[in-house]
């Protein structure tokens, strides 16, 4: 029997967007300490250490290389935070480091997606498990709260007298990502479907799986996709895109992809057909990021929209100030009624996913999300991108997913 331990001391590999998110969301779980961090440059991640004393969430060290971090002997477990072209060299290292005997890390966390292909998704999965370590897969939709609670809800009451649920929906929108290497197709692994869909298909798988069933309950059957360029290929707003991030963007020669939808066709253990639809975009302009969900049944519904905030705020236009993503990740104005989330962190689903994974690893406990899922997550983005190209539904095994690449991601 693995012997519980009294606290987790967590080392984050990336100092950026996402590691800050991680960082606030930490203050809400208990018995972790954050104790190091790498990234490449010094400045960024001093601003971490910084925010981590502030926060009081331990002593945070900083280290100048990977390595110095895995062989740290404050840090149990690294969460990935670095993008995603970073990903498999990092997992390679904390493998080789604990091969040798160099690292005492006992565990990891990746954010989504957990690859870029199925290939190196694979990899991911033989790597950690190589090296004898528990994983974790960073979905954080599927421990948002309002799923947390409508899920529960739905199952426990509706479902289990007239029938579960047969259909969810999922759609994540936002006016585009903060950074030059998630529009650079070769870097990311593809544009928005790469990016965001990996979300929707999660979170809709999860919430048509029963509570506590396996991942295997659902088989997927065939997945249809589509990708489209809406926004970012007009010229007026491919050469704002050069002029914000410089001419590695150019989405007048190299887009990738700033819509995608998609349809999963699904079985339960029954043979009941369920089924999946999402959508998402980086050409949605409203006042933030839109997360919308719901899960249908025969005799029952679930939704959330994320912008249907209960707490909103009205600024006349004589309010003037800077920009900022204060009032909701995303951002797009900071007059007018504006939609606020008290707690992005919680209901975002940040929290409870830290809390969860730092529980399962002071425990020694499979997570309820491991690489093996963000594994399947990557098989599915990869079936839509093929079916999309190929113009026709993928039909599930397809032998061809294990190599391929999307069209956007293709070497130059
Ligand atoms: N769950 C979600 O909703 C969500 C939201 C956003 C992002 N993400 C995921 O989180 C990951 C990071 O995204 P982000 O938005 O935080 O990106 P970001 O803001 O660009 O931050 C990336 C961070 O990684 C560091 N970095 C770059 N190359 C590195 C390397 N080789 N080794 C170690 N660190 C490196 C950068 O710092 P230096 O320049 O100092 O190296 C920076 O701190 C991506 O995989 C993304 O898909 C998830």
């Amino acid at each position: 029997m693995v012997e519980t331990r009294e606290r987790l001391r967590v080392g984050f590999v990336g100092s950026g967007f996402i590691a800050h998110f991680h960082l606030k969301s930490m203050v809400g779980v208990r018995n972790v300490d954050v104790t190091g961090v790498y990234s490449r440059s010094a400045g960024k991640r001093q601003r971490f250490a910084d925010a981590v004393t502030e926060f009081g969430l331990g002593h945070c060290r900083t280290h100048a290389t990977l390595e110095a971090l895995l062989e740290a002997d404050d840090v149990d477990a690294i969460w990935i935070l670095s993008p995603n072209d970073t990903r498999l060299d990092v997992m390679k290292a904390l493998h080789a480091a604990k091969k040798a005997g160099r690292s005492k890390i006992f565990a990891v966390a990746c954010e989504k997606p957990l690859a870029r292909t199925v290939a190196e998704a694979r990899e991911m999965v033989r790597l950690v498990e190589d090296a004898g370590l528990n994983h974790g897969y960073l979905e954080n939709q599927v421990f948002s709260t309002p799923v947390l609670r409508g899920k529960e809800i739905v199952w426990r009451r509706a479902a289990s007298t007239t029938g579960r649920p047969y259909l969810a929906r999922a759609a994540e929108e936002h006016s585009g990502p903060h950074e030059p290497w998630f529009w650079q197709g070769d870097r990311q692994g593809g544009g928005v479907l790469s990016d965001m869909m990996c979300h929707s298909v999660e979170v809709a798988r999860h919430l048509l799986t029963a509570p506590g069933a396996k991942r295997g309950s659902l088989r997927v059957k065939a997945v249809n996709g589509t990708v489209a360029n809406l926004k970012w290929t007009r010229p007026h707003y491919a050469d704002q895109l050069k002029a914000r991030f410089g001419a590695e963007v150019d989405y007048r020669n190299r887009p990738s992809e700033d819509f995608a939808r998609a349809t999963v066709e699904l079985e339960d253990e029954d043979g009941n057909d369920l089924m999946i639809e999402a959508t998402t975009s980086w050409a949605y302009v409203g006042a933030g990021l839109r997360i919308q969900l719901e899960l249908l049944g025969p005799e029952y519904a679930m939704e959330f929209n994320s912008l249907s905030t209960g707490l909103k705020v009205f600024m006349s236009r004589a309010v003037t100030g800077s920009e900022g993503e204060d009032l909701v990740e995303k951002q797009n104005a900071e007059q007018g009624l504006m939609p606020v989330l008290e707690d992005e962190a919680g209901v975002y689903g940040y929290t409870d996913e830290n809390r969860h994974m730092v529980e399962c690893f002071r425990r020694g406990e499979t997570p309820l999300e491991t690489f093996h899922d963000g594994l399947a997550v990557v098989e599915i983005l990869m079936g839509l991108y093929m079916s999309s190209e190929l113009q026709r539904t993928v039909r599930f095994p397809e032998p061809a997913l294990e190599t391929y690449v999307p069209v956007v991601a293709r070497p130059r």
